[in-house]
């Protein structure tokens, strides 16, 4: 008799560990990403509807402009003084080494009347303001992007040859980015930024780069992609990217979905490009002349770097530094090295 009871009690106690690592596998779920749970539509033309217009509010000479280069800043609503900033320092540069440049801001949509009111005289005034049909919300930042994508393969490419996206707490050197084009002269499938390599998602849901459940991405690390603080590209790939989203099931990190998993179905090769930079970084106003973009910056230290940039002392000081020994180390240290640092990494 005491020969059958052991077993029986074995499988007592292997039912009970069962049921508890059943409960633990059901209460342990990842949470969704706010917006996109397991039963919304993730089918892109869903929202970017790419065979109609579907802005509220356009230029009637969007993109009209022949332009070496458009430049679409990604911006929020209800940032007004950051655009004001943006027009009054780098995004007044209209014509830079005898090219052309233009700059529009892209919103989608607020609940807030109020807001609504003032961004449509905004649009009046400056008529650089692109609003699209959709929520803008954080996690629908991959929609805005495609449809930056959207506007420039129906109005821009025939008129221009690249495209910049750029968010709008960056400072932009304009000169040294048609500098770096010119010099690179690669009309055709170009898209430059900050490469990240081996970046892994982020499954701890409060954090700003929550990857998700592993229906949104299934796989434990990203394509290499790049930055998306800003990027550039040549404008027959922003027809191929948005040819390609279309038929992929959006990922909200939209770097990760359009210069990552996008990019490396179409087979494009990602430049990296230094001097675009996407992490905190000490003020040094002799450094930034050296840079494409830098990160962070409130409108306060835009009109600061802005400012310097056009200082005629501030040069000749960067000129007497301009030793390029110290400034590559400074570099080194405080660019490439704290990036290392950092969850997203560079390439090796
Ligand atoms: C998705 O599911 C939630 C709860 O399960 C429900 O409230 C919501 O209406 C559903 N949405 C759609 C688009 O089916
Ligand atoms: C630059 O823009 C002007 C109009 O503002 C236009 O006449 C000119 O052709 C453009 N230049 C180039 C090189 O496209
Ligand atoms: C709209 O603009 C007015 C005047 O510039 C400002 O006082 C107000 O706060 C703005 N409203 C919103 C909701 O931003
Ligand atoms: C994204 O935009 C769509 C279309 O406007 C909207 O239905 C959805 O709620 C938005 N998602 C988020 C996360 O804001
Ligand atoms: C751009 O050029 C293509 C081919 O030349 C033409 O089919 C298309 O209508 C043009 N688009 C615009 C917006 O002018
Ligand atoms: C750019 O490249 C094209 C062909 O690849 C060439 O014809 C042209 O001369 C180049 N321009 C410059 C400025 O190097
Ligand atoms: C996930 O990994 C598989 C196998 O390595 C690869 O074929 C696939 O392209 C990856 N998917 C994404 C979205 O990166
Ligand atoms: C930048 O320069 C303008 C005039 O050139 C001046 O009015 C403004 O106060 C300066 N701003 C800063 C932050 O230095």
């Amino acid at each position: 008799m005491k020969g059958r009871t052991i077993p029986k009690l074995f499988f007592v106690i292997w039912f009970i560990l069962f049921i508890i690592i059943l409960c633990l596998s059901m209460f342990s779920v990842d949470e969704d990403v706010p917006g996109w749970e397991y039963n919304i539509s993730r089918k892109l033309n869903d929202y970017i509807h790419n065979e109609v217009e579907t802005a509220s509010l356009i230029p009637s000479d969007f993109c009209d402009n022949p332009s070496f280069l458009v430049i679409i800043c990604i911006s929020s609503p209800q940032d007004f003084e950051v655009r004001q900033t943006i027009r009054k320092t780098w995004g007044k540069e209209k014509v830079v080494k005898g090219h052309n440049v233009s700059l529009y801001f892209l919103l989608g949509q607020t609940t807030d009347l109020d807001l609504q009111k003032n961004i449509t005289e905004e649009y009046l005034q400056f008529r650089d303001v692109v609003q699209e049909q959709f929520h803008d919300k954080y996690n629908n930042l991959t929609i805005k992007s495609t449809m930056m994508l959207k506007l420039f393969t129906w109005k821009c490419q025939n008129s221009s040859s690249y495209l910049l996206k750029i968010d709008d707490d960056m400072y932009l050197n304009i000169p040294k980015l048609i500098n770096e084009l010119l010099t690179k002269n690669q009309t055709e499938n170009l898209l430059m930024g900050s490469v990240i390599c081996n970046s892994k998602p982020i499954r701890t849901s409060k954090d700003k780069w929550y990857a998700g459940p592993s229906y949104m991405f299934p796989n434990n690390t990203y394509p290499t992609y790049i930055s998306g603080t800003s990027y550039c590209m040549s404008g027959d790939v922003a027809q191929k990217l948005l040819k390609v989203a279309l038929a992929t099931p959006i990922f909200h990190l939209e770097d990760v979905y359009l210069t990552g998993i996008c990019a490396k179905k179409i087979g494009l090769k990602l430049t990296h490009n230094g001097r675009f930079t996407y992490h905190e970084m000490k003020p040094n106003y002799c450094l930034y002349k050296q840079l494409i973009t830098v990160h962070n910056q409130d409108p306060n230290s835009i009109q600061k770097i802005y400012n310097s940039s056009h200082d005629v002392e501030m040069d000749k000081r960067c000129q007497r530094e301009e030793n390029m020994f110290f400034v590559r180390k400074w570099l080194m240290e405080n660019v490439i090295l704290v990036s290392k640092n950092r969850r997203r990494r560079h390439c090796p």
